[in-house]
């Protein structure tokens, strides 16, 4: 073969074998993956339309809905973390014009501000502290005023710890018009989520948290009155990639080609919700409660505070205040270098004045609280 140009080297280095830690991730996410869903992901890769990949797709999608409680047909995995299905909430059921009421009470609030003004949406804000949540009565003083087409929360808001009450909600956003939309991101696998029973019409999460997976893949599922919704808008869904007419003409009967699905992220996932189904969520719910209790005794007796009141504090990520004087950074890269124990620094407002820990999953077990409390008190007493 003649070149027609001579080969640019410059970049090709002697990268050596691959050789990554083996960490306890205790931090907000990724958490550790499950060994069986690991061992599902090395099967061999299939194409996206092979007749044994779609068994898995709708394994996928029963599954899905018995790990959200819902009857939805429209519950899929999205190609992409979180915030892919994040946007696909919006990208489906915001247009320009619309009002989009968001309850902002931390980090992951603030997104949602971000990508539904990214579609045109008029958002308005309801704000909490961090680490508090809403009452129905804020709820609805927030859809008497600004009347929006949407009413957007986050469950479980990671970046503070707190979980946000659901029971209620819909039946306001049922009196003023309105659909909702819910992050359960950090919820999902670990803590009850009855969507439903909660009347949710827009959910996401995410496959690295409390279902165990590596990042890549983000559930997704919209009510029958969001599908109608999406079928009545003025103007074409604003982002191809996740535009829920395609992808509901590859996840439903049609099987119409749409994108190259990862074939062994979904056995992966596959094989978390099988885990899930097998435990069975009281089981899992319970098991993931059981455990942040002893993590928030274990704290308090080693002298630390937790930052949300216990009635609203989510099982999965617990946020514990940063004592006077201690440098957080310092201690989460000491627990990390020294423990291999990974936990996560406050965002936003709370930087600096708490850590994240995380139970989630396969990682909520009591031999790792025993552990990170003994290296907890170790790195900040030595
Ligand atoms: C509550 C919440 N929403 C959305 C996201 C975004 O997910 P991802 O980072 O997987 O894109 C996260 C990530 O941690 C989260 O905690």
């Amino acid at each position: 073969m003649t070149l027609s140009y001579p080969i640019n080297d410059r970049h090709r280095i002697a990268a050596p074998q691959l050789d990554v830690p083996a960490r306890l991730l205790l931090g907000p996410g990724p958490a550790n993956v499950h060994p069986r869903v690991m061992a599902a992901m090395s099967l061999p890769t299939l194409g996206h339309l092979d007749p044994s990949y779609l068994k898995v797709m709708d394994e996928i999608q029963s599954l899905l809905r018995y790990t959200w409680q819902t009857d939805n047909p429209l519950t899929i995995s999205v190609s992409g973390t979180g915030s892919a299905a994040m946007e696909a909430t919006l990208a489906n059921s915001v247009e320009s014009g619309d009002t989009v009421l968001v309850g902002v009470m931390g980090y992951f609030g603030h997104r949602l501000v971000d990508m539904a003004s990214r579609y045109g949406a008029k958002v308005e804000k309801l704000t909490k502290p961090w680490g508090q949540v809403f009452n129905l009565d804020e709820l609805r003083q927030g859809l008497e005023t600004y009347r929006p087409t949407i009413l957007a929360l986050v469950h479980a808001e990671t970046s503070t710890g707190a979980c946000q009450p659901i029971d209620g909600v819909s039946e306001l956003c049922r009196e003023y018009n309105c659909l909702l939309l819910l992050d359960t991101v950090t919820s999902l696998g670990g803590v009850p989520v009855f969507l439903d029973q909660w009347g949710v019409d827009l959910a996401y999460s995410c496959s690295q948290k409390g279902l165990g997976c590596p990042p890549g893949l983000s559930p997704f599922t919209m009510s029958p009155q969001a599908w109608e919704k999406l079928q009545n808008r003025r103007s074409p869904v604003a982002n191809w990639y996740l535009d829920m007419n395609l992808l509901n003409r590859y996840w439903g009967n049609e099987r119409v080609y749409h994108h190259t699905a990862s074939s062994n992220l979904n056995y992966g996932l596959r094989e978390a919700l099988r885990i899930v189904a097998e435990e069975g969520l009281e089981n899992r719910w319970q098991r993931h409660y059981n455990n942040a209790k002893m993590l928030w005794e274990g704290l308090s007796e080693i002298g630390l505070k937790c930052h949300v009141a216990e009635e609203f504090r989510l099982p999965t990520l617990t946020t514990v205040r940063v004592p006077d004087g201690v440098d957080s950074k310092a201690i989460a890269r000491q627990l990390l270098t020294e423990y291999n124990i990974e936990v996560g620094l406050g965002l936003g407002e709370l930087a600096g004045q708490v850590w994240r820990i995380g139970l989630m999953g396969y990682n909520s077990r009591k031999e790792n609280i025993v552990l990170l409390l003994k290296a907890l008190q170790e790195t900040l007493y030595a």
